[in-house]
C-alpha cells in the first residue's frame, strides 16, 4: 500500500487504513441501530465529503431510513475554514416530526455543523443528532455536541475517504495526513 502521496503542492502520509475505517463504520452503524430501537431515521448527508462515509455506515444500520442531501461550503481551496458557511439543499427536505441524524465527514471548528443544525432545527424534527467520522476536539473545543464520533484526531489536515485537498483525494480508500517533514 502507498505510504506517501502528493496532491497539488502538498505531501501526505498514510494515517488511517480502510480496515480501521470499516471497523468504525460497523461500530457506529450498530450503535445507531441499537439507540433508535426500531424507529425510522432520516440521514442528512453533507455533500460532498460525507458521501463515502454515508454509503458505508448506513449498510450497518438495521432500521428503516431515508436519505436527504445538503451542501455546506466553508474551506474553498484553503486548508483552514474561511469562517463563513453556506448551506444549500436542492430537494425539498421534509424532516418535520422525524428523527434526523446528520452524517458529516469531519468536525473541525464546528462552524459548518452548527450552521447546518440551525438550518435543520427550523424544520422542527422530532430529534436531531450528529454522526461524524472525524472530530478535531482541540479545534472545536466542545462548542458543538457530537453524538456519534468515529475518530478523534489532532488538528492536522487530512485527506481521503471523501475528504479533499482542493477537490482532489476524495477517492482514496485510506486516510492520509499532511506530511510536514
Ligand atoms: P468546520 O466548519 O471548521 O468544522 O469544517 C468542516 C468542514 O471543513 C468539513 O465538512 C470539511 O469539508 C472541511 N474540513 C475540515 N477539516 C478538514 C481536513 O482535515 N481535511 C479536509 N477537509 C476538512
Ligand atoms: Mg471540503
Amino acid at each position: 500500500m502507498t505510504e506517501h502521496i502528493q496532491l497539488h503542492d502538498k505531501r501526505f502520509k498514510k494515517f488511517i487504513s480502510k480496515e480501521e475505517i470499516d471497523a468504525v463504520n460497523k461500530r457506529l452503524g450498530e450503535q445507531i441501530t441499537k439507540d433508535y430501537n426500531g424507529n425510522e431515521v432520516v440521514f442528512v448527508i453533507v455533500l460532498k465529503g460525507s458521501v463515502l462515509f454515508a454509503t458505508d455506515v448506513i449498510r450497518h444500520v438495521n432500521l428503516h431510513c431515508t436519505l436527504e442531501f445538503i451542501r455546506a461550503e466553508s474551506y474553498g481551496a484553503e486548508m483552514h475554514s474561511s469562517g463563513k458557511v453556506k448551506v444549500a439543499h436542492y430537494t425539498g427536505i421534509d424532516i418535520r416530526g422525524k428523527h434526523v441524524i446528520v452524517l458529516e465527514d469531519i468536525v473541525d471548528t464546528g462552524l459548518t455543523i452548527k450552521e447546518i443544525l440551525a438550518h435543520l432545527e427550523t424544520m422542527q424534527p422530532a430529534s436531531l443528532k450528529i454522526a461524524t467520522l472525524f472530530l478535531k476536539p482541540e479545534v472545536c473545543k466542545g462548542t458543538v455536541e457530537t453524538h456519534y464520533v468515529g475518530f478523534e484526531i489532532s488538528p492536522l489536515f487530512i485527506v481521503g475517504y471523501g475528504l479533499d485537498y482542493n477537490e482532489i483525494g476524495r477517492n482514496l480508500a485510506d486516510v492520509y495526513i499532511l506530511d510536514n517533514e
